[in-house]
């Protein structure tokens, strides 16, 4: 269990629920679809809404639930792309380096984001504000360089333009402008 994640739920009085209560859940889920023939991705995905992403410690009580071998869990979780093994930020934020955008500024939006938001590209912000990813084409080559956060899309964004995206999604960046 990742350091993160185990500080981002906890059984104090903050009102997160512990890791054991969701993994507990989920163990009932599962069960109930014992033997249910095709019920694999659908208490896939009941599982990571109750968790957040599928951790293999959560991979494990689907298959030990479901009589299924781990690898065949872990082989669906891989194999589609709306399962992840991370945990996920709050936004998602994806920056455009298809051809228009690389040569348009794309890898400096990445490098700046990488340094204000201390992530690496794939990483989730330690206060799991913000997913960081990068995206080969987001529709907007002719106003490229272009990001986006969501379901929301930035063109010809620019580095120093960086800070006031971020703070319509999280204040600690500044009022929005
Ligand atoms: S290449 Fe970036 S939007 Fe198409």
């Amino acid at each position: 269990m990742s350091q993160m994640a185990a500080e981002s739920r906890c059984a104090c009085c903050c009102g997160e629920e512990s890791e054991q209560v969701l993994q507990e859940r989920i163990r009932q889920i599962a069960r109930e679809y014992r033997g249910r023939e095709g019920s694999l991705i659908q208490v896939l995905h009941m599982a990571q809404t109750i968790y957040g992403y599928l951790p293999l410690e959560v991979q494990q009580i689907v298959a030990d639930e479901l009589g299924l071998p781990l690898s065949e869990v872990s082989g669906v979780v891989t194999f589609y792309s709306f399962f992840s093994t991370q945990p996920r930020g709050e936004h998602t934020i994806r920056v455009c380096l298809g051809t228009a955008c690389y040569v348009r500024g794309g890898k400096k939006i990445v490098e700046r984001l990488q340094e204000l938001l201390e992530v690496g590209v794939g990483d989730t912000t330690a206060d799991r504000k913000f997913t960081l990813e990068v995206a080969r084409c987001i529709g907007a080559c002719g106003l490229a360089p272009a990001m986006s956060i969501d379901d929301t899309v930035y063109k010809q964004v620019k580095p120093e333009r960086l800070e006031s995206i971020l703070a319509r999604y999280d204040k600690k960046w500044g009022d929005e402008q």
